[in-house]
């Protein structure tokens, strides 16, 4: 069994279309054991009680786009607990930092809504649509120190339509992210040897 725990700061709709493709048994022997957020009410911490997972608020501290160090310690010791062989960022809205990393080397996935290495960083979706790319779409990655750096796992493109707006837009790469986070947890579950 590979067992996950799910980070993320809003909605978690990632969160959940991996929830719902665990129910619906396609992640292989991947099996969710938490759900973390650094927002204590965030709705990606509703969907515990919902799918019959544990969820949890851990104070992040007073930054707001990193963790402080007796944070970092927290969220490391309650993965650790949970016995956790990866750890899955969905919507996770702050950077990761080393004592973080190193204690999960190569066990760190994050989700972002473009081509990496093109458009890091926030509103991904509207800088690529500003830029005028034809297409674009989204990056499931390994975390390292680099900002949505790291080597990529997987990518979907979709494709830019002429009377796509910003929230259309928005929707299909979020159908998009939908199906590939839990396709690369399933990828990750079937090469995994505890
Ligand atoms: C996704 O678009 C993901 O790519 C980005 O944050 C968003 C999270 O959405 N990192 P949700 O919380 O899963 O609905």
């Amino acid at each position: 069994m590979m067992k996950f725990v799910l980070i993320g700061s809003g909605t978690g709709s990632n969160a959940e279309a991996i929830l719902n493709a665990w129910k619906a048994g396609s992640l292989g022997n991947a099996t969710p054991v938490a759900i973390l957020s650094d927002k204590p009410n965030a709705r990606i911490l509703t969907l515990g009680e919902q799918f019959g997972v544990p969820a949890l608020y851990l104070d992040p501290g007073p930054y707001k786009t990193k963790l402080t160090k007796e944070a970092e310690e927290l969220y490391v010791n309650t993965i650790r607990s949970t016995g956790a062989d990866l750890v899955v960022l969905a919507g996770f809205m702050r950077v990761i930092h080393d004592d973080f990393l190193k204690a999960f080397p190569r066990r760190i996935i994050n989700l972002h809504p473009s081509l990496l290495p093109s458009f890091k960083g926030l509103h991904a979706i509207e800088q690529a649509l500003h830029y005028g790319v034809k297409y674009a779409g989204c990056t499931v990655h390994f975390v390292t120190g680099e900002l949505d750096g790291g080597p990529i796992i997987e990518q979907a493109v979709v494709r830019v339509e002429e009377d796509d707006t910003v929230e259309s837009f928005t929707a299909k790469v979020h159908r998009a992210e939908h199906k590939l986070l839990p396709q690369v947890i399933a990828l990750l579950a079937a090469e995994f040897h505890a």
